[in-house]
């Protein structure tokens, strides 16, 4: 680790392309943020607004038509120029992901046995007895009730709710310093999802990891993370402490993402309520990506994008917006409860 940098991860200008029959998309634009050892950062955004993309570059799982720029640096090495062997000796070892649908990283024809015990043997070269034993009581740490004889189960066989309690064992098996966490909880009904957020939260207290956590509900957030970075479009619309973008919002888009009801569809799926709909990310507007759904915006914020610069109010609150933060902590008092 480099002197005097006490980040454990910190990126620098990362983007993300993907090559299309339509041409060339940015997904991801221009991230940067930092994250210390044991702290939770946040990454909040609608549907499409690169969450998943950005922590997939890092991992180095882009799908192949995609190419990841940018810096991001572990432990002072930098994630996205490594080789492929010194990556996968850093990625489910020190870095673990947690993706959002439980079925893509738990294989369905192996028992829960198999697959923690595997990671084990593999990556800290345990005795198959011993890699079982830390299996069963990493399951307890997780609350899975009656461990060591549910490990012999299939995946299939748990509730949703269990499956996801289960990858988040597996990616806490070998004690990871950085823990990105996509979405654990949408799938889930809300007394489950709150059961999950209080494990994260009891996990990273007794073991100290970092975790990157990325979600559509700013209310997860709040209760979690010390800093937060707000998408749209692929590009950060605000970054700050998640006491100041929970409670003193400079942005129109986290306005909006504060302000939108949680509703229920037919599948049981959260919708907010900003009107219209995520960008075409294939035709950005030139100017701020949200500009076409915005409620403060003016012909300038069509055409000419605005920069990210920290905001009058508070310093330390990166935002992306033409207008005064007082019209918008204006708004907020109006619509916020
Ligand atoms: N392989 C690919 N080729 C082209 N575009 C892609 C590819 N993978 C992702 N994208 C695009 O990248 C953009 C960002 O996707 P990403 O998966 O990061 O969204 P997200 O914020 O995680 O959304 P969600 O909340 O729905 O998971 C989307 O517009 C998506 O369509
Ligand atoms: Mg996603």
């Amino acid at each position: 680790m480099a002197a005097g940098n006490d980040k454990l991860i910190e990126v620098d200008d990362l983007s993300v392309k993907f090559a299309t029959p339509d041409g060339e998309i940015t997904a991801v634009n221009g991230l940067s943020f930092g994250l210390e050892r044991g702290q939770t950062f946040g990454i909040v955004g609608e549907s499409g607004s690169g969450k998943s993309q950005s922590m997939l570059a890092i991992m180095g799982l882009l799908a192949i038509n995609g190419r990841a720029s940018g810096r991001a640096l572990f432990n002072g090495e930098d994630l996205l120029s490594l080789p492929a062997r010194e990556l996968n000796r850093i990625r489910g070892n020190r870095v673990a992901m947690i993706f959002q649908d439980p079925m893509t990283s738990l294989n369905p024809y192996l028992t829960v046995e198999r697959q923690m015990t595997e990671v084990l043997e593999l990556h800290k070269g345990l005795t198959r007895r011993s890699a079982l034993s830390l299996a069963i009581s990493t399951l307890e740490q997780v609350r899975i009730p009656d461990a060591a004889r549910r490990i012999r189960m299939y995946p299939h066989e748990f509730s949703g709710g269990m499956r996801q309690r289960i990858m988040i064992a597996m990616a806490l098996l070998c004690q990871p310093d950085l823990l990105i966490a996509d979405e654990p909880t949408t799938a889930l009904d809300v007394t489950v999802q709150a059961q999950t957020m209080a494990l994260l939260r009891d996990l990273q207290r007794d073991f100290g990891t970092a975790i990157i956590l990325i979600t559509h509900d700013l209310g997860v957030v709040a209760g979690l993370c010390d800093q937060v970075m707000v998408l749209y479009g692929g590009r950060i619309m605000e970054q700050g402490s998640a006491e100041s973008i929970f409670y003193r919002p400079t942005h129109p888009y986290t306005l909006g993402l504060l302000g939108a009801v949680p509703k229920l569809d037919h599948e049981g799926e959260r919708l907010l309520a900003i009107p219209g709909v995520p960008p075409n990310m294939a035709h950005l507007p030139a100017g701020c990506p949200f500009s076409e759904r915005c409620t403060f915006a003016t012909e300038r914020c069509a055409t000419d994008r605005p920069p990210l610069a920290p905001a009058a109010s508070d310093r330390l609150v990166l935002r992306a917006c033409h207008r005064e933060v007082i019209e918008i902590t204006r708004e907020a008092e109006r619509v916020l409860p």
